[in-house]
């Protein structure tokens, strides 16, 4: 995953240059439209844009045992010198890994709005669960989005609270209570890649601009009732330059 920084940087700069001229007319940004694109441009670039090709499925699955070596020695070197540590502002792969309360952050974001409402399996033997019978083929739905707002698992599910996801506080909790990403061996291989794109481009942003909500944001958003946890109405925000 590390050698896909420059790819990244590319792809968030870009995103900045698309936020710009809305930022600088003070009108909203659509949530769905720019970050669509840049999710695109993500993939089809780490599919497609590599210096030396790699099976792009082979990389994802090295990102989830975190065992990908790192292409670009030379930048390897300069994050392991704390003095010019200091003076690198832009996201990668290894400051954003130290960056603990921005990964508090996604995690509650994607417990409170999963991507992914719901995920699947099949039963491959006849049990027996809290006294219902599970005939053997049934398919079974596991309704993500509802468990992450179970108040049995989350005290007062609907507000978002990212020190939920503190090592002591996650570490008190049944794994299968947090499915944003599902759980097993059929869990989700982009993961590592999602989480690193959404980060690099929330960093990135928050360095030039905040997030303010303006009279075209609904609140509370209205989500679709479909498969794929989206806002119903669109999500608007403006940008404010911090600079
Ligand atoms: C925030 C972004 C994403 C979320 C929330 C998400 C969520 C999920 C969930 C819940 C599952 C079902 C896992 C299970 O049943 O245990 C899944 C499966 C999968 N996801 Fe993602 N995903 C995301 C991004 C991606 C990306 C970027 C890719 C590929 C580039 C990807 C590729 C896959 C594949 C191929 C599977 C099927 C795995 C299998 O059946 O073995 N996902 N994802």
């Amino acid at each position: 995953m590390r050698a896909l920084n420059s790819i990244f940087k590319r792809s968030y700069e870009q995103l900045l240059e698309n936020l710009k001229p809305k930022a600088e007319a003070g009108e909203p940004i659509e949530f769905k439209q720019v970050f669509g694109a840049y999710t695109m441009d993500i993939i089809a670039a780490a599919g497609f844009g590599l210096d030396k090709p790699k099976d792009l499925l082979q990389m994802m699955l090295n990102a989830h045992n975190d065992k990908d070596v790192n292409d670009d020695e030379a930048l390897h070197q300069y994050e392991k010198d704390p003095e010019k540590w200091k003076k690198r502002d832009c996201p990668n792969y290894d400051n954003i890994q130290k960056m603990d309360y921005l990964d508090r952050v996604f995690s509650e974001t994607v417990r409170l709005y999963a991507p992914g409402g719901r995920t699947g399996r099949q039963v491959e033997k006849e049990m027996i669960v809290n006294g219902y019978k599970i005939p053997k083929k049934s398919e079974i739905m596991i309704t993500i989005h509802a468990i992450h707002r179970d108040p049995e698992f989350w005290e007062e599910p609907d507000k978002f609270d990212p020190e939920r996801f503190t090592p002591e506080n996650k570490a008190k909790r049944h794994p299968y209570c947090y499915l944003p990403f599902g759980h097993g061996p059929r869990s989700c291989i982009g993961m590592r890649l999602a989480q690193v794109e959404a980060k690099y481009a929330l960093v990135y942003i928050l360095q030039h601009y905040r997030f303010k909500t303006c009279e075209e944001t609904e609140i509370p958003i209205q989500l679709t009732k479909g498969g794929i946890t989206k806002p119903a109405n669109g999500m608007k925000l403006k940008l404010e330059s911090r600079v």
